[in-house]
């Protein structure tokens, strides 16, 4: 059992961890749930960010024994890619480019998560991994890569989201909003209130771009899709996942939901 993680840690992670460490123990896997803490440097396009990514890792190392993690893997960049050519990325499902998503503003992002959890799990070698519904795309992403481990698929666990008391989904980059933005980004989860009462995901789609701009953010994209595809829906159809992503005071920050039409 892994929880494959970038860390920064927060109460969403604690979440992930306690439930891994549950399902180990449910399951009798040995070796209990492995937290992975590295800052993945193939999944950034922009250096700076990567250079502005928290890092914290004895606090980490003290939140997975809390949360009942049984062993932490913090490897350096060159034990993970001890050359360049020594893991290579395994083919990208369709679901990690679909149109107007998280690969038309990071171009590459998803190469390098594919990347970085084919070679965690070819170093943990688990049976099951946990990942946060926080990172919709994501989790389609590595749920559609398939990857095995000793000639078994490796079983991919979601766990919900965590919030704060107003509704911000918890992310690492959370840490990085100053005060005023902080404030505004709790406005941001509003958005899924206002969609909820549109007729249709065309509707709901501009009601939640215009509800994110109204809390000062800028908005990347706001979307309602296939769930686990992530194309657009056709029209007519009464539900989906809606997806969003925007830039406030300087930070970016992603969140999604079920979407389901309002009735007329
Ligand atoms: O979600 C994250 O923190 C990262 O993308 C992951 C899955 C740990 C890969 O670096």
């Amino acid at each position: 059992m892994v929880v494959p993680t970038m860390g920064a840690l927060h109460a969403g992670h604690a979440a992930l961890i306690r439930a891994g460490a549950a399902l180990a123990r449910e399951r009798h896997l040995g070796a209990g749930c492995i937290v992975t803490i590295f800052v993945n440097p193939t999944q950034f396009n922009d250096p700076a960010d990567l250079e502005r990514y928290p890092r914290s890792l004895e606090a980490d190392a003290a939140l997975c024994r809390e949360a009942g993690a049984a062993c932490v893997l913090a490897p350096a960049v060159h034990e993970v890619y001890p050359k360049p050519d020594f893991s290579p990325t395994p083919a990208l499902p369709a679901v990690a480019t679909s149109p107007g998503l998280e690969d038309a503003r990071r171009p590459g992002h998803f190469a390098g998560v594919c990347q970085v959890v084919h070679r965690l799990f070819e170093i943990t070698g688990p049976t099951c991994a946990m990942f946060g519904e926080k990172d919709w795309q994501q989790l389609q992403v590595v749920r559609a890569l398939g990857l095995s481990w000793g000639g078994r698929r490796v079983e991919i666990v979601p766990v919900p989201t965590v919030r704060e008391a107003d509704g911000l989904a918890m992310s690492s980059r959370n840490a990085q909003l100053l005060p005023l933005a902080r404030r505004a980004a709790g406005g941001l989860a509003a958005a899924f209130v206002e969609a909820s009462r549109a007729r249709n995901w065309e509707e709901a789609e501009a009601t939640t771009a215009r509800a994110l701009a109204r809390s000062g953010a800028e908005v990347e994209y706001a979307a309602v899709r296939d769930p686990l595809t992530l194309l657009p829906l056709p029209p007519g159809a009464r539900e989906g996942r809606i997806l969003w992503a925007v830039r406030l005071g300087g930070v970016r920050l992603i969140d999604n939901a079920p979407w389901r039409a309002a009735s007329a």
